[in-house]
């Protein structure tokens, strides 16, 4: 069982466009096809779940949309709080809060205050929010920077692990499959440094349309895999 799947949630659009509903139809759609994965997760045994809800670059979308996709995140967010120690997964929010709304912040920070409460146990479901690789990175180069002006930190100390440190991601493993339905073969900004030796898997599937059985169908792709990460096997 791979310990750690992400997965570029796309599709949503298209998925609502084909049946002549507003796009925001796909998102909410598709927000209940993410519980359903991320229980799904959890019950077979992943232990670390990533989603990539919204991109720093989803801000150029109308303003419904992104407001719809807000009210979303909201409507989550506020349910996590509930269930998240009922049901064993610690929800987390990763990428840059300052932008969102305040509320939303406040439930993020409800959120956290939650998930550290849950035990070793618990399963991961990580929500990424105006995440973006490149953003990521470029922050946590600046924080080393600062940490080097300080004098804290010699430049020749700059490890792979220092970097890491300063993501989003620096208490999650890297991933192991990272899943993008909907056709589209690309990153799109997602986990650029995490992804170094990750499986991907691309299906035409759309993300409301995906099911716990495509889940599977991946899982059974990736462990036919030779993962060499540079060596010889
Ligand atoms: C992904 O679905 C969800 C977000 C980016 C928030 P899209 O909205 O990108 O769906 P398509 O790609 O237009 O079908
Ligand atoms: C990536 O999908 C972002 C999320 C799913 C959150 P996009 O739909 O934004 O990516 P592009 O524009 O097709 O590359
Ligand atoms: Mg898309």
């Amino acid at each position: 069982m791979p310990r750690h799947i992400a997965v570029t949630m796309d599709g949503n659009g298209r998925w609502a466009k084909k049946r002549g509903l507003p796009r925001s139809a796909g998102h909410a759609v598709g927000a209940e096809t993410f519980r359903t994965i991320a229980t799904y997760c959890k019950d077979i045994g992943v232990q670390y779940f990533t989603v990539y809800a919204l991109s720093t670059e989803n801000w150029k979308r109308p303003k419904e949309e992104v407001d719809a996709l807000m009210e979303l995140f909201r409507k989550y967010l506020r349910e996590a709080a509930e269930t998240m120690a009922e049901r064993g997964v610690a929800v987390r929010v990763l990428g840059n809060c300052t932008p969102l709304p305040d509320d939303i912040k406040a439930l993020i920070g409800e959120t956290e205050r939650i998930a550290d409460t849950l035990g070793e146990g618990a399963a991961t479901a990580s929500l990424c929010i105006n995440y973006g690789g490149r953003n990521e990175i470029t922050n946590a180069a600046r924080r080393v920077a600062e940490r080097v002006r300080a004098g804290t930190l010699d430049p020749k100390d700059i490890t792979e692990e220092t970097i890491g440190a300063e993501l989003y991601t620096a208490h999650l493993p890297d991933p192991d499959l990272i899943i993008r339905p909907s056709g589209e073969i690309r990153l799109s900004n997602f986990l650029l440094w995490q992804s170094a030796y990750a499986e991907y898997y691309f299906t035409p599937i759309l993300w409301p349309d995906f099911t716990t059985r495509d889940l599977d169908d991946a899982i059974d792709d990736f462990n036919r895999r030779s993962r060499r990460f540079g060596g010889v096997k």
